[in-house]
């Protein structure tokens, strides 16, 4: 079976009716189930991923909430993973020249808007590589606990995660209106009232999971990324039992995954994975602390009530 093909009975239907609803900013409507908010297209291939998937245990499974360095994450994995450098390798021979990394490494649930076809979800060749932005509660058992698979997860501090996704759907959303009202949009967010929100349970979630799963869930930020790109990169490369020989390759995947050069490729300059979305909207400033230029004292101190109240008593800090 395969996600695209998600059954369609009236049952389902029925249920879909049934769950709570809500308004996401002015325009979307969005449903609530199993504690998450979710937009309605993408509970059904949510659902089937849960009860159909058969995780192998090479297995990799790349989760993020949305606009926290997904784009960045996948290049890095199909680097490190798909398509390394070779010797003599030209640009040609370069995965991310071909296409946007989002192509080669599908987000499970959206595969449904997809503008191209792409090969069957489970008959990929192992090792497979694939994404979710779906909560740790609704993985599918066969990753979590019936299977060897691991799990990579980004995540980014909450206040430049909300700019980042302030961009991102006024630019997807109201090409040609007025940026919707950012209070408005950092209430969604508090309120967890958002696509794959609430953010701060998502990222808790997987947190603690990690604690306890080292060797199961790899926990990266955005911020260290950025602050020591070699030392993650090692950290990712090693977790994913492809470990760099020295430091030249270590650069190379860094320079073939820099929002510089992938924001330049024409594949993102012109291309478009799903409908409605040009590749180059993933590709913006990419600079940790853009929120002290939009958020306010007040806007800002919401944020950071709300992350407070949300991880207190855990180690998490963001
Ligand atoms: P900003 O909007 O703050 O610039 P996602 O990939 O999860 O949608 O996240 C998008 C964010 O990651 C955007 O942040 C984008 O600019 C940044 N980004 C995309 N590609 C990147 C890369 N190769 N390196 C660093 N940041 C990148």
């Amino acid at each position: 079976s395969s996600i695209q093909s998600s059954h369609n009975s009236q049952a389902d239907d029925a249920f879909l009716n049934e769950l709570p609803r809500a308004r996401f900013w002015d325009g979307m409507d969005i449903c609530q189930w199993e504690g998450g908010w979710f937009e309605p297209g993408l509970i059904k291939p949510a659902m089937t991923f849960k009860t159909t998937f058969e995780a192998h245990n090479d297995d990799v499974l790349l989760v993020s909430p949305p606009k926290t360095g997904t784009t960045w994450l996948k290049a890095l994995c199909l680097c490190i993973t798909q398509n390394p450098s070779t010797e003599n390798a030209t640009e040609t021979d370069d995965i991310l020249v071909k296409e946007n990394p989002h192509f080669n490494i599908q987000t499970i649930e959206s595969m449904i808007y997809s503008t191209k076809p792409h090969p069957d979800l489970y008959s990929a060749p192992s090792p497979r590589l694939f994404h979710t932005h779906l909560p740790y509660k609704v993985l599918p058992d066969s990753i979590k606990n019936n299977s060897d698979c691991k799990i990579v997860y980004i995540t980014r501090n909450p206040k430049d995660t909300i700019i980042s996704l302030w961009h991102f759907f006024n630019s997807i959303f109201r090409p040609n209106l007025e940026p919707f009202p950012l209070e408005k949009a950092v209430e969604c967010f508090c309120n967890g009232v958002h696509q794959y929100g609430p953010f701060f349970d998502h990222v808790l979630e997987y947190w603690l999971e990690s604690q306890k799963r080292p060797n199961k869930i790899l926990f990266l930020r955005y911020e260290e990324l950025k602050r020591d790109p070699k030392g993650e990169v090692k950290k990712l490369a090693s977790f994913l039992g492809k470990p760099f020989v020295n430091e030249e390759e270590v650069e190379k995947v860094l320079w073939r995954c820099s929002l510089e050069r992938l924001r330049n490729l024409d594949v993102n300059k012109n291309g478009s994975i799903l409908y409605g979305v040009p590749n180059s909207s993933y590709f913006r400033r990419g600079v940790v602390g853009d929120w002290k230029n939009y958020l306010s004292p007040e806007l800002q101190e919401q944020i950071n009530r709300t992350a407070r109240s949300k991880f207190e008593g855990s180690s998490l800090d963001l």
